[in-house]
């Protein structure tokens, strides 16, 4: 369904994406992972129109899209959230997701009150019926977040592309947030997650990228990934994985502990 095929984004001196390539099947789930500074934004970015692609080529459903602005992406059925949350701050949490309605891929079809009803079906869904007549200037990080996923919701997506909605969730708050993920899966939406909460990235996704440096480093099921020493490297740095060796041999080497009497 997506195909990144050898994306380059540059920077003046700085490549934030480096010859990375791979492949979203429809109806998956992907986890995009690495440390900070890696790319995963930029990659978001890039496949949303909001970045045109120094080098390479981004296909969706056939069609090339590198060069096809934003709002024609989201048109074309894939819709982001962004890590840094974007609210029109002086609409009310009804008006920014009846926005998302109106314009989306669907929005053309819709009269306002179908486009309404549509924006109160959400709101339910990602539990933000009770501050839906509040500016969304109001809303404490969690209904931001949420907030952010009902806008893409409501426009209708056949990707979306969902960037750090679980940073500074508590845990029983993630719960829900993964259990609503899973629920807009199996509706038939395509996710791609950028997360750094690796317990909620191992248990949504069917496949991980990696990312280090703006390289692609490791790609596969969530369990070969992680144990992947290029990855644990560029997680905990050359020195832990050296000192992990050292560690594994020196085991190796000494003689069992005796019992204790
Ligand atoms: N618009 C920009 N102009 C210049 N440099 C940029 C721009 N956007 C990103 N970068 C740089 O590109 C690199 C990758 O940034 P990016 O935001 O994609 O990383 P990330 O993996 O999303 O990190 P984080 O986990 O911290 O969100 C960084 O070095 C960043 O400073
Ligand atoms: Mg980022």
């Amino acid at each position: 369904m997506l195909r990144i095929e050898n994306v380059g984004m540059r920077f003046g001196g700085l490549w934030a994406l480096k010859d990375v390539s791979f492949e979203v099947e429809r109806g998956t789930i992907l986890g995009l992972i690495g440390p900070n500074g890696s790319g995963k934004t930029t990659m978001m970015n890039v496949i949303s129109g909001v970045y045109k692609p120094s080098e390479g080529e981004v296909q969706y459903a056939g069609r090339r899209i590198a060069d096809v602005p934003t709002h024609d992406v989201c048109h074309l059925g894939i819709a982001r959230t962004f890590q840094v949350v974007k609210p029109f701050a002086n609409l009310t949490v009804r008006e920014n997701v009846g926005v998302g309605a109106m314009y989306g891929r669907l929005g053309a079809k819709r009269s306002a009150r179908d486009a309404f009803a549509r924006t109160d079906e959400l709101l339910e869904f990602v539990g933000l019926a009770r501050v839906a007549g509040r500016p969304a200037s109001d809303l404490t990080i969690p209904d931001r977040k949420r907030l952010e996923v009902a806008k893409a919701l409501a426009l209708d997506p056949e990707i979306l592309l969902l960037d750090e909605v679980m940073a500074g969730l508590n845990a029983s708050e993630v719960d829900e947030a993964l259990h609503l993920l899973r629920t807009v899966n199996e509706r038939g939406v395509t996710l791609i997650v950028v997360e750094h909460l690796m317990k909620a990235i191992m248990s949504i996704s069917q496949r991980i990228v990696v990312l280090a440096e703006g390289k692609k480093i490791a790609e596969g099921l969530p369990q070969d990934v992680t144990s992947s020493p290029a990855v644990i490297e560029a997680y905990l740095g050359a020195r832990y994985v050296k000192r992990q060796a050292a560690e594994r041999e020196r085991k190796a080497a000494a003689p069992p502990a005796e019992p204790p009497a």
